[in-house]
């Protein structure tokens, strides 16, 4: 089977109802979409699994906060004054453009990885002097673009109350309520550092160009941890165990790192997790625990190794608020991209909202009084759900049509279930059969028109991993043909045998 590109996974997104562009009826303003019935299981099938590795698994907490904070917030957070990006606007007609993003995907497609790196330490002046002397089109109107990078703040602003004057904004990052909610939480007893709170969440973000369907969009879902540790202390526990340290450390990982990135040698090396804190690529111990475990989420929902990178986040590049950033990247068609940020956020956070707010966000851990440090892991949802699916898509040649490999784990549901062609009997019997299936928490659905021929098609193309169909034994001996979708082979079982 050959892997297919990003087109045709935006046509099979379309085709399937997988996903759309909202307000579509209306014109598409760009970076806002829905997801269709059968993105939506798959999305949720991605929080299921999230939730039972970083919150169940490890005994973590989840909370649910607001969506709209008031200004101050976020002038604590750092966010109005520091949550920008360099924006770049036509001369002739007026269209705006991410600078830094102009010139990655021109470096891209010259696979010019010195170039490519070389942007994150440029300010805007020296932006402004690449994008024009590359000679980069708008590409709305064609003009070259030869303006000043400004800045621009990405957060989507609204005003609380009937007198409008209290100025309030979206939430740019689920983070912020976990810190301000932590000391309540902290003081409900007996928790000892570290602590982690989860939040699972849409975030608002008014991107100058949305591009590339949900890599970039301006109203999307978070997956955020945030672990609040004792940063002297260097014997840590995770839910009351000693995490096995030797087993984390020893996982591999395609990683690269910023003196590589400045070589611009290789897309990435094979290390250990150990090889990268001896080294200074990771912050600390706790945080590669946390990337160890990263690695186990994104092989269970089916990355192939080979499609996943970690990467050192330069100096430069680096949030105001944190010390040190891993984040993970996987492959698409135009290069890597972002779909988790691995953050040292420190002490920065409760810090300043102890100042804003006038508090105190200490707390007694033991015999210590102290604020916590904290490491962040932040998913993007979409990310994981888009580069999931792009790295899935195959054609199979031999069958004539596509097939979406994914894992159980994700796919929208286990089973299909069809009567073998239109006959009243067999229809009765494969809706039994689903129901059965159904009652035994086993998720399924049942599909009566077309060929069955078209129908196989059908499930492989939207990631069912098994077909089962009743036909005319059925109806005398109780056992189906249970197809599976990896080898399109069919073995005969009992109904009862289906798990
Ligand atoms: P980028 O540099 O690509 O703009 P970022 O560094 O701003 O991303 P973070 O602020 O670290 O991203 O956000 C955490 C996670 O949220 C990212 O790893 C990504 O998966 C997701 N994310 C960020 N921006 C968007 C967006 N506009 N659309 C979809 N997901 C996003
Ligand atoms: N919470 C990290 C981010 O959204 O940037």
């Amino acid at each position: 089977m050959k892997k297919q590109n990003v087109d045709a996974l935006v046509n099979l997104a379309a085709r399937r109802a997988i996903i759309l562009p909202a307000f579509n009826i209306y014109g598409d303003i760009g970076g806002f979409y829905d997801y269709g019935p059968l993105g939506f299981r798959i999305k949720n099938n991605i929080v299921g699994e999230w939730r039972r590795t970083f919150i169940e698994s490890l005994g973590n907490l989840e909370v649910e906060t607001t969506l709209i904070s008031p200004a101050v917030v976020f002038e604590a957070s750092g966010h109005l004054k520091n949550f920008a990006d360099p924006i770049i606007t036509c001369k002739k007609c007026s269209k705006s453009h991410r600078a830094d993003k102009l010139l990655e995907e021109l470096y891209q497609k010259r696979n010019d990885l010195e170039k490519l790196s070389g942007i994150k330490k440029m300010d805007f002046k020296e932006m402004g002097a690449a994008v024009e002397a590359e000679k980069i089109k708008c590409d709305s109107c064609g003009d070259p673009l030869k303006a000043e990078v400004k800045s621009f703040n990405l957060m989507m602003g609204t005003k609380i109350g009937p007198t409008g004057d209290l100025q309030a904004y979206m939430r740019p990052e689920t983070a912020q309520g976990i810190f301000m909610d932590f000391k309540a939480i902290h003081r409900t007893g007996g928790m000892k550092l570290p602590i982690a709170i989860g939040q699972i969440g849409k975030v608002f973000r008014n991107e100058i160009s949305p591009r590339k369907i949900l890599i970039r969009m301006r109203e999307f879902t978070q997956m955020e941890l945030e672990y609040f540790f004792d940063p002297s202390e260097k014997d840590f526990q995770i839910n009351n165990r000693k995490p096995d340290m030797g087993k984390a450390l020893g996982t591999k990982l395609n990683f690269l790192s910023s003196e590589l990135q400045a070589s611009g040698k290789a897309e990435y090396e094979h290390i250990s997790l150990k090889e990268c804190v001896t080294k200074g690529y990771i912050p600390n111990e706790f945080m590669a625990y946390m990337l160890s475990i990263e690695v186990g989420f994104l092989e269970r929902l089916g990355f192939k190794q080979e499609d996943i990178r970690f990467r050192q986040i330069v100096k430069e590049e680096l949030p105001h608020y944190s010390l040190g950033n891993i984040d993970v990247e996987a492959r698409l068609d135009s290069g890597f991209e972002e779909i988790i940020g691995n953050a040292y956020r420190t002490d920065f956070d409760l810090k300043n909202h102890e100042k804003y707010s006038k508090g105190d966000m200490s707390i007694v851990n033991g015999e210590k009084k102290l604020v916590p440090h904290v490491v962040e892991l932040s998913f993007g949802l979409d990310r994981i759900f888009w580069t999931l699916l792009a790295n899935s898509l195959y054609m199979d040649d031999k069958r004539g049509w596509e097939v979406l490999d994914t894992n159980r784990v994700v796919a929208p549901y286990s089973y299909v279930v069809l009567p073998l062609q239109k006959d009243e009997k067999l229809e009765t019997q494969a809706l039994n059969i689903s129901d059965q299936l159904t009652k035994k928490g086993i998720t399924n659905y049942y599909s009566a028109s077309g060929s069955i021929g078209k129908r196989y098609a059908r499930a492989d193309e939207t990631g069912i991993p098994y077909a089962v169909t009743a036909d005319y034994q059925t109806l005398e001996d109780g056992t189906v043909t249970v197809r599976d979708r990896a080898t399109a082979e069919q073995t005969r079982k009992k109904i009862s045998e289906i798990a």
